[in-house]
């Protein structure tokens, strides 16, 4: 199986052209026909990857490595600050120099915006953004875009709502940001204080895309997706702003059952209380189906990122 994929590390999802996603979606179907036929297992057997998680984290984090684990690789970890000697003061850059030197592709995920394009910038080896502050999460936009197409069989001509935490949730932005090069409409549903960022709206203009905003939880009913997220609690500078927000919305079982389009509902979990679990039992409930795309999707990157050839069938 041939592929072109011009990318060595994947940090934003405004590096993707529709090409680049119609592989990623194309190979990720792939690795899944090479699993069944147990054509994987030594695929990454010479390489070795580190996982690099400065800040909480058990889907991506665990997804990754049993990615890296089942292709045959090999997995090295650090997690939190207070276990690396960046709590001593040492630099990032200094960290991914050692990390340069240890390992052939890293993963990373830190609290701060950007951190993941310097740690780039840094080194050579291919490198993985799993989160940046309230920046971006291509990765989980990857699994979500592979959710999507493979349980609605198109991307296009969905209507897609997004609920909850507009204004941090990085899942949402990255998100967006790829269904820019599909035929949708958007539906925003959030209190106004958690609003989309404006840069999101421009770019939609730009793109001509279609979307509106509203706080009526009911706007999800007419649309075949909703993705619903957790108020990000870590973001709020203001925890009295916190406190005011994080009821604003629970999606329950009745209001799914209430939709019109057998609304498939998606989240990027953790939830906290924005998802009842009576909706866990509807067949349109995928998130955790959804989470577990994640490892086909990360295999298909971990092989794009460095290059390896792909077995025939
Ligand atoms: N969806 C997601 O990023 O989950 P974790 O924070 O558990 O990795």
């Amino acid at each position: 199986m041939k592929y072109e994929f011009p990318h060595k590390d994947i940090i934003d999802p405004d590096q993707f052209t529709k090409k680049d996603l119609e592989t990623i979606l194309t190979i990720t179907d792939y690795v899944v026909e090479l699993q069944k036929a147990k054509k994987i297992n030594h695929l990454l057997s010479d390489y070795l990857m580190a996982s690099l998680f400065f800040e909480s984290s058990t889907r991506t984090r665990l997804s990754f490595e049993t990615a890296m684990l089942r292709l045959g690789g090999k997995v090295i970890s650090t997690v939190g600050f207070q276990f690396s000697s960046i709590s001593k003061g040492e630099t990032l850059y200094d960290t991914m120099k050692m990390i340069e030197a240890y390992a052939d592709i890293a993963v990373i995920r830190h609290p701060v915006e950007g951190s993941s394009r310097i740690a780039a910038s840094a080194i050579d080896i291919p490198i993985i953004n799993a989160g940046d502050g309230a920046g971006h999460h291509p990765t989980q936009a990857l699994l979500d875009l592979y959710t999507i197409y493979k349980e609605k069989k198109s991307i296009d001509n969905l209507r897609i709502a997004f609920i909850g935490d507009l204004k941090f949730s990085r899942t949402i932005h990255s998100l967006v940001k790829l269904l820019t090069h599909y035929n949708v409409e958007i539906v925003f549903i959030s209190p106004v204080d958690l609003a989309i960022p404006e840069m999101y709206r421009k770019e939609l203009k730009k793109k001509n895309i279609e979307f509106e905003e509203t706080e009526d939880l009911k706007a999800f009913w007419d649309c075949d997706v909703a993705y619903v997220t957790r108020i990000q609690e870590e973001r709020f500078v203001d925890r009295e702003e916190y406190e005011r927000l994080k009821n604003s919305y629970v999606v329950n079982k009745a209001m799914v059952l209430a939709s019109k389009k057998n609304t498939m509902i998606m989240h990027p979990l953790p939830r906290v209380n924005e998802l009842s679990t009576d909706v866990d039992s509807l067949p349109n409930a995928v998130y955790f189906k959804q989470a577990k795309y994640g490892v086909d999707v990360r295999m298909a990157l971990l092989i794009l990122c460095l290059q390896v050839e792909l077995p025939d069938l």
